[in-house]
């Protein structure tokens, strides 16, 4: 859908299905994500059977400004300064206010709120004109590989009316942080590096451990996952795979040839995917543990586990 004279994509025809109850994939800073009203439950009901998702798995809420946020969830100083690291890649998981109005499915009977504002000029268009707070996950099939451009959503969902914005700045999903008891927890590593979120809290963070106490219930260890499998660390391919390359290990596509993190996760997910369309066996060579290295790691590791 496009306005015929300014050819601008038609935010408002996007924001009157979503409104009706109806389902929109549309882009974010991140990847894309799968929206609907997050105060309606048949709207929240249609991701989930959509994505294939599983019901416990919660969604994370969009909205477009922190007033918004305020009406839906409880900030506490510490919860308010990781709120300046807003509008991007970085959700926080914050207590539900009672009165906040949120379908129950939104946060699958949890009294908390995974919350942000997305970094992008159409999501945040299209939440304004909707009106109403937006529940999102990555626009895929549960378990699969999460979409860095409208042609991947298209392929994936046909049927799901698509606001394109291009190909995703960053490349990887938010960073999940939980704030609880004066304390916080990465849930997910993500695209804003969890060193940048120290360095403005002046202390490092605990990270959640695998099968820990605190997790982010969607956190399976096969996540992510090509149809391919994956074998990863590997500096040259075995017969029968193909290999993605980053810095001087060059492969049939390289993550990134001058060895830059953030080219890397912008390229991570669309180069699994066009490789996944011509192997069954792909090899990926190592990339650095640091910075963004931590969630481009963890999102490979995820997509080799077994299944
Ligand atoms: O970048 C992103 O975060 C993208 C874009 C679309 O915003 N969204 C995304 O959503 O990655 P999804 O559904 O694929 O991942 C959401 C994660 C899940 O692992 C879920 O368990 C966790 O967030 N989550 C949501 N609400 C939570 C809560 N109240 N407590 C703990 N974890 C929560
Ligand atoms: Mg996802």
């Amino acid at each position: 859908m496009a306005n015929s004279r300014t050819n601008e994509p038609d935010v408002a025809s996007f924001a009157e299905i979503l409104r009706a109850g109806g389902i929109v994939a549309f882009p974010t800073e991140t990847v894309y994500g799968l929206g609907a009203d997050a105060t309606n439950s048949d709207a929240v009901l249609r991701i989930y059977e959509t994505k294939g998702r599983p019901r416990f798995n919660p969604l994370i809420v969009h909205v477009a400004d922190l007033a918004m946020a305020r009406r839906l969830v409880d900030f506490s100083p510490l919860a308010e300064k990781l709120a300046g690291f807003w509008p991007g890649p970085l959700t926080l998981v914050l207590p539900r206010r009672v009165d906040s109005g949120l379908s129950d499915l939104v946060t699958a009977g949890l009294d908390t709120v995974g919350i942000r504002i997305p970094d992008h000029p159409l999501a945040l268009a299209l939440i304004r004109a909707t009106g109403r707070p937006l529940a999102a996950p990555s626009a895929n099939p549960s378990g699969r590989l999460s979409p860095t451009s409208a042609a991947q959503v298209k392929a994936a969902l046909r049927d799901v009316p698509l606001l394109d914005g291009g190909p995703s700045q960053s490349g990887v999903e938010s960073t999940i942080l939980a704030i609880a008891g004066g304390g916080v927890t990465q849930l997910r590593a993500g695209a804003l590096p969890r060193d940048e979120i120290e360095h403005a809290l002046g202390r490092p963070i605990a990270v959640a451990e695998e099968g820990g106490p605190v997790t982010a219930p969607g956190m399976l260890a096969s996540h992510y996952a090509p149809r391919a499998s994956l074998r990863l660390n590997a500096t040259t391919a075995r017969p029968g795979e193909t290999l993605l390359g980053f810095g001087s290990i060059t492969g049939s596509l390289n993550l990134s040839p001058s060895a830059d993190l953030r080219e890397a996760a912008r390229n991570l997910f669309a180069m699994l995917h066009e490789l996944d369309t011509r192997a069954t066996k792909i090899a990926v060579a190592p990339i650095p543990r640091d910075g963004l290295g931590e969630a481009i790691n963890d999102r490979l590791k995820r997509a080799a586990a077994p299944r």
